[in-house]
C-alpha cells in the first residue's frame, strides 16, 4: 500500500478517535452505553470476524458491499440502528417491506451469515444492529474508502414497522429543503446531509428510482429534467428506455467507479451528473452547494474522508438502544408476526 495511503488512513483513525469516547466509557447524549471497542473483553475477535466475512461476502459478489452500506442507512433512520430493518413479517408489514423504498434492499443474508459466524465465537454477545454498522463500515473500506473505528454496544429493537420506513425514508425525488428536514429531525445536520450522500459513489440504482423524475420529467413524453446534464441524459435513457423492465435494469450511481469511495460522486453533482433528484438537490442550498464544490476540486479525499467516518459515526448514534434494553437476538431475520 502506498505510504500516502497508509497516512491518510492514520490521520482519519486519528481524527476519529479525537471525537470519540474513551473505549469502555459510556458516551454523554446521543449515542449513551455506545464505545469503541464494546466488544473487546466479551468478544475480543466480534471486529475482526465481521472484516473477515466482509472480505469473502464482497469478494463473491461485489455489488454486496454498496448494498450492506445502504442498509445501515435504512436501519438508522427508520426507530434507529436498532437492526429492525432485519426483522421478518408474515402479514409484510415490517420495514422491509416498505415500498417502493425497501424494495430493491439487499444484504439480509450476507447480515446473518456473520451473525451466524460471530454465534459461533460468542453466543448471544453480538447484536444484529451492531453487525449491521460494522459491516457498513468494512464495505467503505473495502471498496478502498477510509477504515474509521465506529462505537458498538447497541442492542435489537423488537419492532419492525413498514408505515415507520415510508415516513422516515427520504424518496429520491425529494427537494433539498425535504432532504434537510428528513436529517434534521433524525438530529443530523445539513453537513451529516451532504458528507452520507457521498455514499452514492458507490452502487447502482434500478432505473424505476429516477427514470420518471431525471429522464422524463415525469411527463413521459421524454422532457428530461432540466438539471440534468444533457450530455449524460441520453446514454441513461437508452440504459432505461422504456419497454425494458425499469425495475430491473441497474445503473451505476457513479459511472465508471461504481465500487470505488472516491469523490468522483461530488464531480457528478457539480457537472450536473447526480442521478436522483436528491443528489442534484444538493445544489440547491448555499451551504451544501459549497461543500459539494469545494470536494469536487480536492486534490485528495483526505477532508471527505474524515468528514465522512464523523457523519457516520453521528448516524450510528441515532435513537440506539442500550444497557439492559432491547435484546441481543440470535437470529436477526426472526419473525415478528
Ligand atoms: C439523502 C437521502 C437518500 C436518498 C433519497 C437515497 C436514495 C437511494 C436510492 C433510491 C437508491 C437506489 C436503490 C435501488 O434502486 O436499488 C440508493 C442507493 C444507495 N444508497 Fe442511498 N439514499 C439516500 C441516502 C443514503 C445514505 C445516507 C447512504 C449511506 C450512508 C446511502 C447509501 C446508498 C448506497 C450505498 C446505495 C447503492 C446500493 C446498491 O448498490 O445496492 N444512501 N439510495
Amino acid at each position: 500500500m502506498a505510504l500516502y495511503v497508509i497516512i491518510v488512513r492514520l490521520l482519519v483513525v486519528a481524527a476519529v478517535a479525537s471525537v470519540l469516547p474513551v473505549p469502555g466509557r459510556a458516551a454523554a447524549g446521543a449515542g449513551a452505553g455506545l464505545a469503541i471497542g464494546f466488544y473487546n473483553e466479551t468478544c475480543p475477535r466480534a471486529e475482526e470476524l465481521v472484516l473477515e466475512e466482509m472480505r469473502d461476502i464482497v469478494h463473491e459478489d461485489k455489488t454486496l458491499g454498496p448494498a450492506l452500506l445502504r442498509l445501515l442507512f435504512h436501519d438508522c433512520f427508520v426507530r434507529g440502528c436498532d437492526g429492525s430493518i432485519m426483522l421478518k413479517s408474515k402479514s409484510k408489514k415490517g420495514e422491509r417491506d416498505a415500498m417502493p423504498m425497501s424494495a430493491s434492499l439487499r444484504g439480509f443474508d450476507e447480515v446473518e451469515r456473520i451473525k451466524a459466524k460471530l454465534e459461533d465465537a460468542c453466543p448471544l454477545t453480538v447484536s444484529c444492529a451492531d453487525i449491521i454498522i460494522m459491516a457498513a463500515r468494512d464495505a467503505v473500506y473495502l471498496t478502498n474508502g477510509p477504515r474509521f473505528p465506529v462505537e458498538t454496544g447497541r442492542r435489537d429493537g423488537k419492532v419492525s414497522l413498514c408505515e415507520d420506513a415510508v415516513n422516515d425514508l427520504a424518496p429520491p425525488n425529494a427537494n433539498i429543503v425535504d432532504l434537510k428536514t428528513y436529517f434534521s429531525v433524525k438530529n443530523l445536520s445539513w453537513k451529516d446531509l451532504v458528507v452520507l450522500s457521498g455514499s452514492h459513489t458507490i452502487g447502482r440504482a434500478q432505473c424505476v428510482a429516477f427514470a420518471a423524475d431525471r429522464l422524463y420529467n415525469n411527463s413521459g413524453k421524454g422532457v428530461q429534467d432540466p438539471t440534468l446534464d444533457k450530455a449524460y441524459a441520453p446514454g441513461l435513457r437508452e440504459l432505461c428506455e422504456p419497454g425494458k423492465k425499469k425495475d430491473e435494469t441497474k445503473v451505476e450511481m457513479d459511472p465508471g467507479s461504481p465500487d470505488g469511495f472516491d469523490l468522483s460522486y461530488y464531480k457528478n453533482v457539480y457537472g450536473n451528473r447526480g442521478l436522483f433528484v436528491s443528489d442534484q438537490a444538493l445544489l440547491d442550498d448555499k451551504w451544501t452547494q459549497h461543500y459539494v464544490a469545494r470536494m469536487a476540486a480536492a486534490e485528495s479525499t483526505e477532508e471527505y474522508f474524515q468528514d465522512y467516518a464523523a457523519a457516520m459515526i453521528n448516524m450510528g448514534r441515532m435513537e440506539v438502544i442500550t444497557g439492559d434494553n432491547g435484546e441481543i437476538r440470535k437470529f436477526c431475520s426472526a419473525y415478528v408476526d
